[in-house]
């Protein structure tokens, strides 16, 4: 069949990029995690100390950075790099959770990854998740899912996987996260996290990891 562009946008920790990545490796496609893009930057700000309240701040630090995705023979996933750095394990920090969302509501911030992604997926073959993919990088996409999961079973999953790295971290600083990123997502001015129109709605709160994977290389099948 013919090659195509698949989309995943949602809520935090909804699992959007796991099942992503799993399509992408079946169909032999490329998998991009735009919210490690985001998370990249807001870790460049906050090292060097960008005042992002100043446009022209932003600019001169945007022209300094250079993002890259490098497959990790070991993980079997793509690290992030930020100016030849691998920046994957830094990203995923709660000092980087904590400020990524202001960030990335940012005009230009959003004009600078948009147009990378939308330039990653110039040749389909492609499944990118994050919160304004089906809406706004590509808006033509020939499948477009809308993940989303109970708030309690999202807290969990999250709270799970940031506990193997740091045990100190407590359910309700997890909680508490996910609710001010969901809640800035939403409401920001540029691209704020919507349910495309023409996306079909996946709530995954009871299912297996196989189970979305088979429905959702289904709907793929079925437009390529
Ligand atoms: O997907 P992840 O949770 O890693 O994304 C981190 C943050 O990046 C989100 O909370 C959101 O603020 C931002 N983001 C975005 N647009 C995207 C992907 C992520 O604004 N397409």
């Amino acid at each position: 069949g013919k090659k195509i562009i698949i989309t995943l946008d949602g809520y935090s920790s909804c699992g959007k990029s796991t099942l992503a990545r799993q399509m992408a490796n079946e169909l032999n496609y490329v998998f991009i995690d735009s919210g490690a893009m985001y998370r990249a930057i807001t870790l460049y700000f906050l090292r060097n100390h960008i005042n992002w309240k100043d446009p022209k701040e932003i600019k001169k630090a945007l022209s300094e950075i250079t993002l890259e995705f490098s497959y990790n023979e070991r993980s079997g996933k793509s690290d992030m790099l930020l100016n030849d750095e691998n920046v994957e394990a830094l990203i995923r920090d709660m000092l980087v959770s904590e400020n990524v969302s202001e960030v990335s509501a940012l005009k230009e911030v959003r004009e600078f990854a948009v147009a990378q992604q939308q330039q990653m997926g110039k040749q389909k073959g492609i499944v990118m998740d994050g919160r304004d993919i089906g809406t706004t990088v590509f808006p033509h996409a020939e499948l477009k899912i809308f993940v989303t999961a109970d708030p309690a079973v999202r807290v969990e999953r999250r709270f799970k996987e940031l506990f193997e790295k740091n045990p100190a971290i407590t359910v309700e600083e997890v909680k508490s996260n996910l609710e001010m990123r969901d809640y800035i997502d939403s409401n920001r001015e540029f691209s704020p996290l919507r349910k495309a129109a023409d996306a079909i709605e996946l709530d995954n709160s009871n299912m297996t990891r196989e189970e979305q994977l088979e429905l959702a290389l289904q709907w793929a099948k079925e437009r390529m």
